[in-house]
C-alpha cells in the first residue's frame, strides 16, 4: 500500500537479507538505496535503457518496472554477485580487455543480461547475442566490442583457450606500420633518442 513500509527477507546474490523498505518502492530503488547495491545503475526508469537489468530467478528484469515488495522467495542477482572471490569472470575480463565498456554506465546491465544469455544458451551466434541484448542501450561502443566481447566470453567459459589476437585487441594496422605492431616500436639505429 503506497506510503507504508513493507519488510521483506530478500534474498540477494545468495545471502538473506531482511530489508525494510517504502512499500511503493522499485526493486532498483530498494537495491541502490536501502541495500547500497549501487552497481545496478538508474537509466530511464521507463523500461527503456536497460541499464538497470538485474536477474530475478536467473532471468533479466528491468528493476526499474519491478516492486521490490513482489520479491519476496525469488532469487535476485545483481552485478555485486557477479565477481567469483577476487577473479573476474569471462564476461567481465572480456569487456575489460576489448574496450566492450567505455564510460561502463550500460555495463551492468549488459553483463547480467548477457549472463542470462549465455546460462541458456552457452554458445549463441553474433545474431543471438545481438538479440539477446537489444533491450541494453548503449551510447559510447557502438555495440560491436559488447558482441564481441559476450563472444569470447562464451568461448572461454566452454573450455576454449582462445587468444585475442592484436587486431582484436587494438584495431586494424595502419598501413605501413604493420611491423611495428608485431615488434613494438621502431628503434632509432642512428642513435638519436628523440
Ligand atoms: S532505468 Fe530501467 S530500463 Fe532504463
Ligand atoms: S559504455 Fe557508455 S553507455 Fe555503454
Amino acid at each position: 500500500m503506497a506510503g507504508g513500509i513493507t519488510t521483506l527477507d530478500l534474498r540477494i546474490n545468495g545471502e538473506q537479507r531482511v530489508v525494510a523498505f517504502p512499500t511503493h518502492h522499485t526493486l532498483l530503488e530498494v537495491l541502490r538505496e536501502e541495500c547500497g547495491l549501487t552497481g545496478t545503475k538508474h537509466g530511464c526508469e521507463l523500461g527503456e535503457c536497460g541499464a538497470c537489468a538485474v536477474l530475478v530467478d536467473g532471468r533479466p528484469v528491468l528493476s526499474c518496472l519491478a516492486l521490490a515488495a513482489e520479491m519476496k522467495g525469488r532469487d535476485i542477482e545483481t552485478i555485486e554477485g557477479l565477481q567469483e572471490s577476487n577473479e573476474l569472470v569471462p564476461l567481465q575480463a572480456a569487456f575489460a580487455d576489448l574496450g566492450a565498456a567505455q564510460c561502463g554506465y550500460c555495463t551492468p546491465g549488459i553483463l547480467m543480461t548477457a549472463k542470462a544469455l549465455l546460462d541458456q544458451k552457452p554458445d549463441p551466434s553474433r545474431k543471438e547475442i545481438s538479440e539477446g541484448l537489444a533491450g541494453n542501450l548503449c551510447r559510447c561502443t557502438g555495440y560491436h566490442k559488447i558482441v564481441e566481447a559476450v563472444e569470447w566470453a562464451a568461448a572461454v567459459e566452454r573450455g576454449e583457450n582462445r587468444e585475442y589476437d592484436a587486431e582484436t585487441l587494438w584495431g586494424a594496422t595502419e598501413p605501413g606500420l604493420e611491423t611495428s605492431l608485431e615488434t613494438g616500436p621502431e628503434t632509432p639505429t642512428d642513435g638519436s633518442t628523440d
